[in-house]
């Protein structure tokens, strides 16, 4: 056992900075009765998208609420099927199936685990042209594909330039789950410059879970978009379809992001900056701490055109599950994100996917190891933390 068990995240020390102020917004809601809606919603929406350098945000009431609504109100329609990855929470895919399309993956790169742009040209490359409908159409299920849903995993934008170009070559719409990546950048090659996730593609999608570098306490989540039109429509879908009191213009959904969460987002967002940086220095020094041990562990892969947010850090070795047990039996938490790829879940069983189609998520799911990752962990605990992982490596090598 290390000297203290240390946590896998610590949601609770971030908290104690800002106790008074978060308790001001309980006291606020209770005092106005703001609790739907209201000047904390609509502050908050102001103040995260300019965060995400997106003229619009949409607060609604999760990540799977933010990218379901977002790919309706992007125009993905009952029986279309939309690409993405299968290495990613299942929120990713349940939006999907929940607007009635169908998933269908590519494989993700082996060394940032995000979408792999040249396995999307290839499945892409797969596909025909439907001339009556106009539409490209999947050779596997026939449907036509109409988005892509690239995953900024972990913390990390995916690779956005080939995919917003293949987007562009094939008239599909890309809607970014950027659920992991609040404040994550990409250096467009094409555009020159950083780019904020969430500022990207057509609509993006953000889970303000408490985990999240970003979080709430409780559910929340946000669309962000410079379109307009998106904006009004991920507007009226999270409020049952209606733009003015009773007066529906569609069907919609109770997805309405709580004042209360609002505020209490709003507060935490003043940090996220700072947060994000320590985060990165953290990843530093595991970096460091693990650069000897390079043959037998591999460290997150950050790429030129990234500048991640750490989210997670995820580490790959070959016995994970036996090193995630040492670290365990020493109170080191840890997570495994994620253990089965989305196609051999039960769940997609339909979808006639196989062992072996996407080799690259395939190996990374049995290696991956999420370590302690949380901005206020400490030199000595990662000291510790890395201690105990080599000590369970070199015996395992031995
Ligand atoms: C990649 C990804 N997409 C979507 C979601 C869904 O977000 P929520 O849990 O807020 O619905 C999550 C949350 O864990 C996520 O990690």
């Amino acid at each position: 056992m290390t000297q203290k068990a240390i946590p896998f995240v610590d949601l609770i020390a971030p908290h104690h900075e800002m106790a008074e102020e978060l308790i001001d917004v309980v006291r606020h809601a209770l005092a106005t009765a703001e609790f739907v809606g209201g000047p904390m919603v609509e502050g908050f929406e102001q103040e995260f998208g300019r965060f995400c350098d997106s003229r619009y945000c949409v607060g609604v009431g999760s990540g799977t609420d933010a990218l379901r609504f977002a790919l309706m109100a992007a125009g993905v329609h009952t029986g279309d099927a939309v690409i993405t990855v299968p290495n990613t929470f299942i929120a990713t895919t349940e939006a999907i199936s929940q607007v009635g399309a169908v998933p269908e993956f590519v494989d993700i790169d082996a060394r940032t685990y995000t979408m792999h742009p040249e396995k999307l040209r290839e499945h892409l490359g797969t596909c025909h042209i439907d001339r009556t409908a106009n539409k490209l159409r999947s050779r596997r299920t026939g449907r036509p594909i109409s988005a892509i849903v690239p995953v900024h995993l972990y913390g990390q934008a995916a690779d956005m330039d080939p995919i917003l170009d293949l987007a562009e070559e094939h008239d599909l719409t890309v809607v970014e789950d950027a659920c992991q990546a609040h404040g994550a950048e990409y250096f467009s090659g094409k555009r020159r410059c950083w780019l904020k996730t969430g500022s990207i593609g057509k609509a993006a999608a953000f889970s303000f879970y408490p985990g999240k570098n970003l979080g709430a306490c409780g559910e929340a989540g946000a669309v962000t978009t410079d379109d307009e039109e998106l904006a009004r429509n991920v507007r009226m879908l999270r409020d049952h379809g209606q733009n003015q009191k009773y007066v529906h213009s569609m069907e919609g959904y109770n997805g309405r992001l709580d004042a209360i969460q609002a505020g209490i987002l709003g507060i935490k967002l003043k940090h996220l900056t700072r947060w994000n940086k320590m985060r990165r220095e953290a990843a530093a020094r595991y970096h460091q701490l693990l650069s000897a041990w390079a043959s037998s562990l591999v460290v997150p892969y950050e790429p030129a055109w990234a500048r991640a947010v750490y989210h997670l850090y995820v580490i790959r070795t070959h016995d994970r599950d036996g090193v995630r047990e040492q670290l365990s039996q020493s109170g080191i938490g840890t997570g495994i994100h994620y253990p089965i790829p989305l196609h051999l879940q039960k769940a997609y069983s339909n979808l006639g996917y196989k062992s072996g189609d996407f080799p690259n998520a395939e190996k990374a799911c049995s290696e991956i190891l999420s370590l302690p990752m949380f901005p206020t962990i400490s030199p000595q605990q990662q000291s510790e933390i890395v201690e105990t992982l080599l000590s369970v490596s070199e015996a395992t090598a031995a």
